[in-house]
């Protein structure tokens, strides 16, 4: 088990569990908070007795409420550049790794917050979450990919409202289900129970499988029609030399469960 400060790291039955935990901050992301993500994540992804790993925040106020102001305020102009570049490079190795990342969401979940649980694979949220991107009333812009993966995932007109009305257009996690940003709104105390749902059905599945639709997903969603369906197929190639490919059409002709094994 690796220690760290700013955040809760465990790894139990599969599933590593990377706990943002800063509450007296609302979890706000700052350069050593996310310098620990990225190892958790990091260490996650090479143990192959990780199946998924769970994204969230402690103290049952907020997953995240954004950027550290304090130390967003102290950039430079080139500083704040960089930084906004090694965010979106973090959440890029996110979306390229092969173990998926469900956001687990209770209370706020803003700014930078939201632009890491949107490189996520699943965001299953409590409905008392409340969503947005408020940076334009801090007089800055989001810079972890804010304006790119909100408009990919609820479309421009809606990702334009949120970007540009900030603190004015803040929503609730029944909207956010209703826009698509998230997979799905559950009480809060049917939270844990939702998410073990979730990573049941993803451990019962061929982990080398749910990787490869990971990326065709991920790396096909930025190419033309053209080139993403030849990536298709060439994943789906790749799925097919797996030895779990065998054992799943084996497994439904036997008419058996099938004991896939990663590989
Ligand atoms: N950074 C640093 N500290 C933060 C913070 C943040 N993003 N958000 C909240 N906090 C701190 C507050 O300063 C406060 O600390 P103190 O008790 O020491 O004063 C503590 O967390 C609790 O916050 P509030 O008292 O404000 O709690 P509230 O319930 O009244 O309001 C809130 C909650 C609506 C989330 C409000 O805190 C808020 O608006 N936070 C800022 C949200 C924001 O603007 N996020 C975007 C940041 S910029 C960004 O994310 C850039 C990017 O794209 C990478």
């Amino acid at each position: 088990m690796v220690d760290f400060e700013n955040i809760l790291y465990e790894k139990a039955d599969g599933v590593a569990t990377i706990t943002l935990n800063r509450p007296k901050a609302l979890n706000a992301l700052n350069t050593a908070v996310m310098t620990d993500v990225r190892a958790a994540m990091q260490d996650a992804e090479a143990d192959e007795s990780i199946r998924v790993v769970v994204l969230t925040g402690t103290g049952g106020k907020a997953f995240c409420a954004g950027a550290d102001i304090p130390e967003l305020q102290s950039k430079s102009p080139i500083e704040a550049r960089n930084w906004s570049m090694w965010l979106q490079m973090i959440t890029r190795e996110m979306e390229a790794m092969q173990t998926p990342i469900i956001a687990k969401i209770n209370g706020f979940c803003l700014g930078g917050g939201l632009e890491v649980a949107m490189a996520c694979d699943f965001r299953i949220a409590s409905d008392k979450s409340t969503f947005g991107q408020p940076e334009i009333n801090l007089g800055v812009i989001p810079g972890a990919g804010g304006t790119q993966r909100l408009t990919r995932l609820v479309g421009k007109t809606k990702s334009l409202e949120i970007n540009m009305l900030g603190q004015g257009a803040l929503f609730d996690a029944a909207e956010a289900a209703r826009l698509n940003l998230i997979n799905c709104v559950v009480p809060v105390d049917e939270l844990d129970a939702k998410v073990d749902e979730y990573i049941k059905k993803l451990k019962g599945l061929s982990a080398a499988t749910v990787g490869i639709i990971k990326l065709a997903v991920n790396k096909g969603i930025e190419m033309d029609l053209d080139r993403a369906l030849y990536y298709e197929a060439e994943c789906f190639g790749t799925a097919a030399s797996t030895e779990d490919f065998k054992e799943g059409t084996s497994a439904f002709l036997e008419k058996r469960k099938p004991d896939f094994k990663g590989k």
